[in-house]
């Protein structure tokens, strides 16, 4: 008899992996190519994290950790609340996890049933929807616009045909890098408080934005918000596969007892790495200001090519352009750039099922000098 697999693994595959195949492909011909694909940054961990990291592993057995994280990590993140917005935020409401990834994971089944509605803008980060579904948990995805900066508004809530368990918002936004005003943000958390709607707040951007502007952490704003975060995008440690989250008082308990049957504990050693990479503030900021750099160019470059239909990219590290009036739907100019240009970047299906295939997602995360390599061969191509 043949088994099948469930029917709650039926997700949708990450359609950027079929852009990055066709990218390596070319490079398997000998081809250069240059990616404006990735959402992973292109400089290496602060080195004051690495060596730290050398010194603990040879110091400590590194053993399980508590379920929720090393208690000095926990209370680090504490004073980082402190110093960053003011807050006082008792430790023992930070999880440290598997990436943010794992926090997502634990906050949907700490929060909310099977069934449960989670409404969310769109255009969203790939994985949001796709781990609900995973979890017998329905998406309600609401179509956002420049106008809302493409996050959700009350007006998208109240216009739902059905009252949604829980709210996701996630800002800086992958993929349009805008961020959500401090207003919007405390319309909605007022809403949610008093509609009764969970509100998660997905931060894993913050720290990664331009021009002055501040991503304002929605944990100042409800005690009933899950905020979500990650070492993985302004600490520059994607590969240790760590994050945090706050949750509120009522779910620390069962969080708890869920984070010791599904994981155990976080990895010990990348604790170490988070640890210090948290006192690396002007290492950071300075890869920041390269980010920085990389967007103003990637932006002139855009402007000069006739690509000016975006949001300012207030944070993140990504530029989502709109091709109507192009005539080209995303996947072929994406395909077509790659092959004539060999510049990679992703199609918008990813992040948005309906209208995704009229846009496009830079990414400027990558080293400066190949940014530059890129806007010049785009300028080759197009101008
Ligand atoms: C908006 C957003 N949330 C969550 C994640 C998950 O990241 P990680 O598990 O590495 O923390 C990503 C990864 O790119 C993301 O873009």
């Amino acid at each position: 008899m043949q088994l099948s697999p469930s029917k709650r693994s039926q997700v949708a595959p990450f359609h950027v992996m079929e852009m990055f195949n066709a990218a390596s492909a070319l490079q398997a011909e000998g081809r250069s190519i240059v990616h404006l694909s990735l959402g992973q940054p292109g400089f290496p961990p602060p080195r004051a994290a690495l060596e730290r990291v050398s010194h603990a592993a040879l110091e400590d057995p590194m053993g399980y950790t508590n379920a929720p994280g090393m208690p000095q990590l926990r209370q680090r993140l504490a004073q980082y609340y402190q110093e960053t917005s003011g807050l006082t935020i008792a430790p023992e409401r930070i999880f440290v996890t598997v990436g943010s990834s794992a926090a997502y994971i634990l906050s949907l089944l700490v929060a909310f049933d099977a069934g449960a509605k989670i409404a969310m803008a769109a255009p969203h980060y790939p994985a949001s929807p796709n781990m609900l579904r995973a979890l017998d948990m329905e998406p309600v995805i609401m179509p956002a616009t420049r106008e809302s900066f493409f996050h959700p508004t009350v007006e998208m809530l109240e216009a739902l045909p059905e009252k949604p368990d829980g709210l996701l918002v996630a800002s800086p936004s992958n993929p349009t890098g805008t961020v959500i005003p401090e207003l919007q943000l405390s319309e909605l958390t007022i809403y949610c408080q008093q509609h009764g709607i969970r509100l998660i707040s997905d931060e894993i951007y913050h720290n990664i934005t331009y021009g002055g502007i501040k991503a304002k952490t929605a944990l100042g704003m409800s005690e009933e918000t899950i905020v979500l975060n990650s070492f993985s995008k302004y600490y520059r440690l994607p590969g240790w596969r760590l994050g945090w989250c706050v949750l509120p008082p009522e779910l620390l308990r069962p969080a708890e007892c869920l984070l010791q049957n599904m994981y155990i504990s976080p990895p010990t050693i990348s604790q170490y790495a988070a640890l210090s990479a948290l006192d690396e503030t002007a290492d950071l900021n300075q890869v920041v200001a390269a980010y920085d750099r990389n967007r103003v160019r990637l932006c002139e470059t855009l402007n000069r090519i006739g690509l000016t239909n975006y949001p300012e990219p207030d944070g993140a590290f990504y530029i989502y352009v709109d091709l109507a009036g192009h005539g080209e739907d995303s996947e072929a100019f994406c395909h077509r750039m790659l092959d004539e240009a060999g510049v990679c970047s992703v199609p918008g299906i990813d992040f948005d099922t309906v209208n995704g295939h009229r846009f496009v997602r830079f990414s400027y995360c990558s080293r400066e000098e190949d940014v530059i390599e890129a806007c010049e061969r785009l300028e080759r191509w197009m101008g």
